[in-house]
């Protein structure tokens, strides 16, 4: 039986989206720090857009800046990358979501998805007013509390200015915050102030060092490069070397590097046992870190995803706190890399990741059995590893000679440009069988003060680590005792 109602039905219905729900689900997932690092991340893809047709130099970043400003009465961000070129601003910049994925071709950009910067904007206020500059023209595109709440208009005001940046850029400014962002942004300042710009110091390091400067609150971010240990060139390949493990190829159009070996001097025994209490936090930068398109992507990862615990390589502990490693995935195709969809993690099921975690596996459990072997004889250790200097990952690949890298497979297949290679560090071993065999430890505890005191009295030094207080009193009875 059909009614009345049904006849009076028109033959379709409304299923288009409600801006309610851009808002709610876009701003549920992420955290407000990593809100403001997605429009750094635009920031630097504005760099790319700008630099794709300059040859390619050691500082690629340097000159481009981005400031950031927060208080209880707003949000800004300013940057001179380039500006948000009018095309791209009409075509998806405001839109939710990339109409087309490769968009701009061959670019080196993490940007992927087509929602970072209004999710961002969203998470923080209901007003903003974005500001582009560029070699062609100045505009203004404003959002305000009612677009947000009528569905049915989606158009944005966009109006043609007088250039109000000096140089080409963006200048975003979000108002009428969300509560929690107030609160957020006034409680002891100092708070979120720290805590972004240590996350920036780790996930922008490598632009920052290639001379990106980013500043919070007038407060300039400085980077943690990571430096690898190595003997030098002259010894590279010979046996009974310092060197990083070092693995590089070229997998369905993504570049890949990897370096990993000692950043500092292997942990002392002291150390390990105040680490193990929770009395020093020096562990912090061991662990591998995963930069793609120049963003680190996971900073000193101690776990399983890197590849601890795993297939014959010890869990991490804190005798391991001088290892180090670090891979790079560079493509020009973002879809390719990977991470995870809000680009601050790695997505460990991909493929290319799995299979680069066999390499990262070998690389650690040559730096940890080399750590266990030598475990009995932290002396001689200690003092062959002090000869080893620092160098940047990045370099060492180039001086490595091509005859000194192993091949992974005989042939290179066609889709591949770069031959799959890797650099096996030969690492010294403590002498064994034959000779001073066996060592035995010898361990005592004393008071810290009476250590202080022995310090003092041996080195002039009263803070002289236990260990070697404890081995030059053994030294010195030897000695004299022979
Ligand atoms: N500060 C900026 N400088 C230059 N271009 C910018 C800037 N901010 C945004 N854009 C451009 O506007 C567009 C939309 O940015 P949005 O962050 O929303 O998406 P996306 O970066 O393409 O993808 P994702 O969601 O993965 O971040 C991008 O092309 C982005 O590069
Ligand atoms: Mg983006």
């Amino acid at each position: 039986m059909s009614s009345d109602n049904e006849q009076k039905l028109p033959n379709t219905l409304n299923a288009s989206p409600t801006k309610n729900f851009f808002v709610e689900m876009l701003t549920r997932d992420i955290e407000l720090e990593d809100a403001i690092l997605d429009l750094l991340d635009n920031c630097v893809d504005g760099i790319q857009r700008t630099i794709k047709n300059h040859s390619p130099s050691d500082n690629p970043y340097e000159n481009f800046w981005a400031k950031i400003t927060f208080s209880s009465e707003g949000f800004t961000i300013e940057d001179n990358c380039g500006g948000i070129p009018i095309n791209v601003a009409r075509d998806y910049a405001f839109r939710m979501g990339r109409p087309d994925n490769n968009i701009e071709g061959d670019l080196y950009t993490i940007g992927t998805y087509g929602i970072g910067m209004k999710r961002s904007i969203f998470k923080m206020g209901r007003a903003s007013e974005v500001i582009s500059k560029t070699e062609e023209d100045s505009f203004k595109v404003t959002i305000n509390p009612e677009w947000l709440t009528n569905d049915r208009d989606w158009d944005l005001p966009i109006e043609f200015i007088n250039p109000s940046l000096n140089e080409n850029g963006t200048s975003i400014k979000i108002t009428a915050l969300h509560q929690s962002i107030i609160d957020a942004f006034s409680s002891p300042k100092s708070i979120l102030d720290n805590s972004l710009i240590a996350k920036i110091s780790h996930y922008y390091s490598y632009i920052i060092h290639k001379g990106f400067t980013v500043s919070i609150n007038g407060v300039k971010v400085t980077p943690e490069p990571l430096n690898l240990l190595w003997d030098g060139a002259a010894r590279i390949g010979q046996q009974n070397t310092i060197a990083p493990y070092l693995y590089e190829s070229e997998k369905n159009g993504v570049d890949i590097k990897l370096a990993i070996g000692f950043y500092r001097p292997t942990a002392s025994e002291e150390e390990v046992n105040d680490e193990m209490e929770g009395n020093r936090r020096t562990s912090e930068t061991a662990g591998w870190t995963i930069v793609c398109n120049d963003r680190v992507v996971l900073y000193c990862d101690k776990t399983r995803l890197t590849g601890w615990g795993e297939e014959k390589v010890p869990s991490y502990h804190p005798q391991f706190i001088a290892i180090s490693g670090v891979v790079y995935f560079r493509s020009p195709d973002a879809r390719k890399l990977p991470i995870t969809t809000t680009k601050r993690g790695i997505d460990a099921s991909s493929d290319i990741y799995l299979y680069v975690k066999n390499f990262m596996r070998e690389g650690l459990r040559n730096f940890t059995s080399y750590t266990n072997k030598w475990k009995a004889n932290p002396v001689e250790e200690k003092e062959r590893a002090s000869q080893a200097q620092p160098i940047a990952p990045n370099e060492l690949f180039a001086q490595i000679p091509d005859d000194k890298w192993t091949k992974v497979r005989s042939k290179t297949p066609k889709s591949e440009t770069k031959p799959e290679r890797k650099y096996l560090p030969s690492l010294p071993m403590p002498e064994s069988k034959n000779g001073e065999a066996s060592k035995k430890s010898i361990r005592f505890s004393r008071t810290p003060k009476e250590i202080k005191i022995v310090a003092e009295y041996l080195f002039e030094d009263p803070e002289r680590e236990p260990s070697d207080v404890g081995n030059e009193c053994f030294e010195k009875v030897l000695r004299e005792a022979t």
